[in-house]
């Protein structure tokens, strides 16, 4: 019996992954990779994935829906290397009938770490610390010398008590901090582990000695933290941002970290980033990170490996040649 080789399924996928990731999508299709890791944009998103079976994007590109309805019909699949899908327009990917799959799970400790790094140092006031050293203006050990907020003993608010959020709060109370949370709906008692549900922003934010946003991205929950809920948390308190960076109005933060309003703010994600408002960077009471929250080595392997899954569940492809 003659073996005849098949035609392995085409994935391009747009961005450098873990080497282990892309030796297995070598492995198991026709991978077009992006060796020099340079960013793409919507036009060579559509030139990559011609006569492709599948798309493997990445949070920095947008497909918006004149970039999905431009896809070739040949894509079966977009997997993203990710959690959130807010960069992907998932109407016009449906009404295409091309499913989208992501990265739950596996990213959630690694992003809650991140959280807590963030609020221990703007509580602490790490960026400055650092800054101070590395400018060599250290004239060393003094009694009042940038004194920060300890978090024992404070309550941190969670908005936004997924997966994400639940292991933060894990954390946190390892550290000695009450936990609140909003969410949309009350979680079951055993995920709850003691946190305090709150139905409304007006009973949640003025608890919220440190806040931490870990909602979904998106319109509905677009500038959630604006003006007026800032002014409802107790002054000087910290907030955290590990989420998405649509959820703060910037310019309402800003005006808060001037004012003393909030006291210190963490921030891994931004509107419009990398492009990072310039009223941030010229704060000294920021800490400010390039979208660190799942960068683990094991982590972005567990991903790599969780949207290939989802990818080979759309495919189907094991066979490699056929009777
Ligand atoms: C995600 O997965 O959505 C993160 O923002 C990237 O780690």
């Amino acid at each position: 019996m003659e073996l005849t080789p098949v035609t392995r399924p085409v994935l391009y996928v747009t961005r450098r992954l873990p080497p282990a990731v892309e030796a297995r999508a070598a492995r198991d299709y026709d991978a077009r990779l992006n060796p020099d890791d340079h960013p793409v944009d919507a036009a060579e998103i559509l030139a990559g994935a011609a006569g492709a079976d599948a798309l493997l994007c990445c949070p920095a590109e947008r497909l918006d829906a004149a970039l999905i309805a431009a896809l070739p019909a040949s894509i079966r699949v977009i997997g993203t290397f990710s959690v959130g899908t807010d960069h992907i327009n998932l109407d016009a990917a449906q009404a295409r009938g091309i499913p989208v799959v992501n990265t739950p799970d596996v990213l959630s400790v690694a992003t809650a770490e991140l959280a807590m790094l963030l609020i221990l140092a703007a509580a602490r006031r790490a960026g400055e610390g650092e800054r101070l050293v590395r400018a060599g203006r250290w004239t060393g050990w003094a009694p009042t010398q940038l004194l920060g907020t300890g978090v024992s003993g404070r309550r941190l608010g969670i908005f936004g008590m997924g997966r994400i959020g639940r292991e933060l709060a894990t954390m946190a109370r390892g550290f000695g901090m009450a936990v609140h949370y909003r969410n949309r709906t009350r979680l079951p008692l055993d995920q709850e582990a003691g946190a305090v549900f709150h139905e409304t922003d007006e009973s949640f934010l003025p608890v919220c000695d440190v806040l931490s946003l870990h909602a979904p991205g998106g319109p509905a929950t677009r500038h959630w933290l604006n003006a007026d809920r800032i002014a409802l948390l107790p002054r000087g308190a910290v907030v955290v941002n590990a989420g998405r960076g649509t959820l703060v109005d910037d310019a309402a933060l800003i005006a808060a970290l001037q004012s003393g309003q909030v006291g210190a703010a963490g921030l891994d994600v931004y509107d419009g980033e990398p492009r990072v408002d310039a009223g941030l960077l010229a704060l000294e009471n920021v800490v400010l990170l390039p979208h660190l929250g799942s960068a683990t080595v094991e982590t972005r392997d567990a991903m790599g490996m969780k949207v290939l899954d989802g990818i080979d569940g759309v495919i189907g492809t094991k066979q490699t040649a056929v009777a």
